[in-house]
């Protein structure tokens, strides 16, 4: 069993906390929250299969980060992830983080730009279904000073009951798609005051 107690809390969602490995500064391990539903162990376990037929699929892990297996913890079972870090070695923030502020979007506007277009195509080459896209969902992996792509850690895969999505591409391509208009929509409702999110995702 892996001790947690005393690992550094990287990040915190509604369900699972994120802990930096203590003993593997480039990976992380995630949590579900004490007392969370049983529906959450099985969305967890749905996770992990998700992840599963990506690596048969071979994708590269440039917008995803690699799935390393389960392990137990102190806090009960753990998944582990890359840790994903900025070139500095920082941990990278969120893309809700960078959008939240206009200063820290106009600063990386052009770059923000170009990994939005990275992120669509990458979703699309490679299948990759998702579910609601979020902001706080998305870290922004700088990878030099004027260089980054966005990184999605938090709901890959499919709830559809029948995903017949995984396995045929133009259905696929068509939910990608809606995906992705939806997330734009969702990120102008979220920062109307982002002149950047306003001009850049306008219908
Ligand atoms: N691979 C990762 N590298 C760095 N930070 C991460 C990573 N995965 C998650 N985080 C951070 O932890 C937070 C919670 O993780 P997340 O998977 O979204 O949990 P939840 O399912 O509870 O929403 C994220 O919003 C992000 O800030
Ligand atoms: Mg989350």
């Amino acid at each position: 069993m892996l001790d947690i107690e005393t690992a550094r809390v990287v990040g915190k969602g509604l369900h699972r906390v994120c802990y930096a490995h203590p003993q593997d500064e480039n990976l992380c391990i995630k949590v579900l929250l004490p007392l969370e539903s049983k529906a959450r162990l099985i969305e967890a376990v749905r996770e992990v299969g998700y992840y599963r037929l990506l690596e048969r699929r071979g994708i590269p892990w440039t917008m995803l980060p690699k799935f390393h297996g389960e392990v137990l913890t102190s806090r009960g079972p753990g998944y582990v992830f890359d840790l994903i870090r900025d070139y500095d070695g920082g941990v990278s923030q969120t893309l809700g983080h960078y959008l939240a502020s206009s200063l820290e979007t106009e600063r990386h506007a052009e770059e923000l730009a170009m990994s939005f277009d990275l992120l669509r195509d990458y979703l699309l080459q490679w299948k990759i279904i998702t579910m609601t896209i979020k902001a706080k969902n998305i870290l922004y992996h700088r990878i030099g000073k004027n260089e980054g792509r966005l990184v999605i850690v938090d709901n890959i895969g499919n709830s559809d009951f029948i995903p017949i999505c995984n396995y045929v591409d133009f259905l696929a391509e068509r939910k990608i798609r809606r995906k992705w208009r939806r997330f734009k929509a969702a990120l102008r409702k979220e920062y109307p005051k982002n002149t950047f999110v306003q001009r850049r995702f306008n219908p």
